[in-house]
């Protein structure tokens, strides 16, 4: 048995401790916004936050997350969360969606952290996501989008 401090709830699951937190969210959980991509740390479908760290869960396992706050998209709430989902929608940027959670989350880590990115950061911080349906412009659009309205309403 383990607990967990996830999307603001104290949750116990009973999973072994180097089960990675993917399988615990939405195996064990039924969280299934997170997703299995490469479950090597390769394509950022399964981002997720670690004390408001874009982390990759496949290869985070669950005895590294004592004491640590986790957010899955399911969770993702909040001035910054609510503005990347609005510039999301704004932008329609999810062609299939399967990565998208991902990317929602590594956006919305990146602005918690730096609310007014340049285009560089932008990229660098979301280049380790990838996204077959090629979604690029639209997400780097959206995550401009994000960081101008967190300027304009503080
Ligand atoms: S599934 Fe975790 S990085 Fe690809
Ligand atoms: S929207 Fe299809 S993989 Fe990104």
């Amino acid at each position: 048995m383990a607990t967990l401090l996830l999307n603001g709830k104290s949750v116990t699951v009973d999973a072994a401790p180097d089960t990675p937190l993917l399988w615990v969210l939405r195996d064990h959980l039924h969280l299934t916004g997170t997703k299995f991509g490469c479950g090597a740390a390769l394509c950022g479908a399964c981002t997720v936050h670690v004390d408001g760290v874009a982390t990759r869960s496949c290869v985070t396992p669950l005895s590294a997350l004592t004491g640590k706050r986790v957010t899955s998209i399911e969770g993702l709430q909040g001035r910054v969360g609510s503005a990347v989902q609005a510039a999301w929608d704004k932008h329609q940027v999810p062609q299939c969606g399967y990565c998208q959670s991902g990317q929602v989350m590594t956006a919305s880590a990146l602005l918690a952290k730096n609310a007014k990115p340049t285009d560089a950061q932008i990229v660098e911080a979301m280049q380790g996501n990838i996204c077959r349906c090629g979604t690029y412009a639209r997400i780097e659009a959206a995550v401009r989008d994000a960081a101008g309205s967190l300027e304009v309403k503080p």
